[in-house]
């Protein structure tokens, strides 16, 4: 692969406006390969078999894929009612590819929402417009869906375009935790890989880099899928950045001997007593990091705080098929035949041990229940 990673996007819709785009991440570091999606299946897919991840980013592709559906309903569609009731199906479908980042569903709701307020005059009780029963649309049926279908581009493009603005927030705030010279180490990938740009955990790493911080970056691994060896690994050093990837099972002794001055992290969603789920492993570097006094950040959009989850006890666990651990990675079968495998995607990290949330408004810190709400607010 000699293209330069970062110089492609994450996710973005094609050139004719009507398939999703991205690069398929199962390929890296190998293959660097953009490819277009616009079947439901071949969406939700790509969300779960991990073409597309990270919290932000399966939240621009799934606003993206249920505009490009959209298009699709839309010419299958006799009335406003037919489309709005198709639309929430497959936003409903696409949802189901993958549980715990929240980022998923808070796009699709936003989704939603504009797909109701371009058609509300058709599916409002007592709506004056549209036929709503006939077998071919009414004029006003096929001027509203056009309408809407403009809406929900719009929308699709806001959230991309947000996200980026968001991750370089993030990395505005998280540069004042960062001092020249410090070892930051990593786990998943939390990077432009993960979101539109800058990531979230490695926007303040990317800015303290471009004021020439001199830093030294730890990426974990991150079994069993190997974010980090596969794509922080490749995108730290696309970057320029001094990146050395270790064993998911290394950490500790990195951090006992004194190298890692703060370990920053993604989030797939944020409880409001602070919990946060994020890739498996992480809550086990956060012990770690709480148990030799390195400080333990969280980078976080609003958009991943969850207001209807009050504690990480309710956040839901993706499991993963066991293939991931016994077989996927190697050149034969590493496991013997029938093993019992626990494999979780994510863990939740209790929030005592999370020195602090970084978000697009500003920096969270404990008591959590205080200082959630009110970046909320903000
Ligand atoms: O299973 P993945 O690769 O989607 O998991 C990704 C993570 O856990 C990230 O840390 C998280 O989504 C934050 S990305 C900015």
């Amino acid at each position: 692969m000699k293209e330069n990673i970062l110089n492609y996007p994450t996710v973005d819709l094609n050139e004719a406006g009507d398939a999703v785009l991205i690069i398929d991440q199962t390929l890296l570091p190998k293959k660097l390969e953009m490819i277009e999606l616009k079947g439901a299946k071949e969406l939700w897919d790509a969300i779960y078999l991990l073409k597309v991840r990270g919290a932000p980013a399966i939240g621009v592709f799934a606003a993206y894929a249920l505009y490009v559906l959209s298009l699709e309903i839309a010419k299958q569609a006799s009335t406003a009612k037919e489309f709005y009731e198709e639309f929430k199906k497959q936003k409903e479908y696409l949802n189901s590819a993958r549980p715990t980042a929240v980022n998923l569903s808070w796009a699709l709701e936003r989704m939603e929402r504009i797909c109701e307020k371009g058609l509300s005059g058709a599916i409002l009780p007592g709506a004056a417009k549209g036929s709503g029963t006939s077998s071919s649309g009414s004029p006003d049926d096929v001027g509203m869906i056009r309408e809407t279908l403009s809406l929900l581009k719009e929308e699709a493009v806001s959230i991309h375009r947000e996200d980026t603005e968001t991750c370089r927030k993030i990395g505005e705030y998280g540069l004042g935790l960062i001092k020249p010279g410090y070892g930051i180490l990593t786990h998943c990938n939390a990077g432009q890989l993960a979101t539109s740009k800058y990531g979230t955990a490695t926007a303040p790493i990317y800015l303290a880099h471009e004021k020439g911080y001199d830093l030294k970056v730890y990426a974990d691994e991150t079994r069993p899928l190997l974010q980090g060896a596969r794509l922080t690994a490749s995108e730290l050093s696309a970057a320029g950045l001094d990146v050395t990837l270790l064993c998911d099972n290394m950490s500790g002794s990195l951090m006992r001997s004194g190298a890692v001055n703060a370990v920053f992290v993604g989030c797939d969603r944020v409880a409001m007593n602070g919990d946060v789920a994020n890739k498996i492993g992480t809550s086990m570097v956060a012990t770690l990091a709480k148990y030799y006094g390195v400080p333990f950040y969280v980078c976080a959009p609003t958009s991943t705080l969850d207001p209807s989850t009050k504690d990480g006890s309710l956040i839901r666990i993706e499991q993963r098929p066991a293939s991931e651990i016994t077989e996927m990675w190697y050149s034969e079968r590493m496991a013997p035949e029938g093993i019992s495998v626990y494999n979780p995607a994510f863990d939740v990290t209790d929030h005592d041990l999370v020195t602090a949330i970084i978000t697009e408004r500003g920096i969270a810190y404990p008591p959590y229940e205080e200082s959630l709400p009110e970046m909320l607010e903000r």
